[in-house]
């Protein structure tokens, strides 16, 4: 139950934090942006993973990324995880953005009881350099 443990996670030891990493991210459509959530020693060999938060009452993973084991990068669609255990760190790159991927994610770190998360907020801005004003005053 990812959902319930999620919460739990949100709630439980607030100011204590497993994983630490960027809480924001602002950058412009089109852009490709990369980012490191570090976790502790003890989470080296843990499954790592990327998701969108989704729900609105019940904050659950949605599109659920999980990085390779051996290190190797996974990429679906326009994100692309890898778990540099040596660094003890999951990095994850997003390409391309659109304005539709400004959201929540969170970086996970699977283990027994509630995982580890850390919830980041994706904020992109439209392209007015690409000249694109009409659909800017559409929106
Ligand atoms: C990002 O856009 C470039 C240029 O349009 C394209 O070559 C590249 O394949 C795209 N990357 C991904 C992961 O979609």
């Amino acid at each position: 139950m990812r959902l319930l443990v999620l919460i739990w996670g949100c709630l439980v030891l607030p100011g204590y934090e497993a994983l630490e990493g960027p809480k924001e991210i602002s950058r412009f459509e089109g852009d490709t942006v990369s980012l490191r959530c570090t976790y502790r020693e003890e989470l080296r060999d843990h499954r790592k993973y990327w998701c969108r938060k989704g729900g609105l009452l019940f904050p659950r993973c949605s599109g659920t990324i999980y990085a390779g084991k051996e290190g190797q990068e996974t990429t679906e669609g326009r994100v692309s995880i890898h778990d540099n255990r040596q660094e003890l760190s999951l990095i994850v790159t997003l390409w391309n953005l659109t304005l539709q991927d400004a959201g929540k994610y969170w970086c996970g770190v699977e283990k027994r009881g509630p995982d580890e998360s850390l919830l980041i907020s994706l904020f992109v801005f439209p392209d007015v350099l690409e000249g694109d004003f009409h659909r800017l005053g559409t929106r």
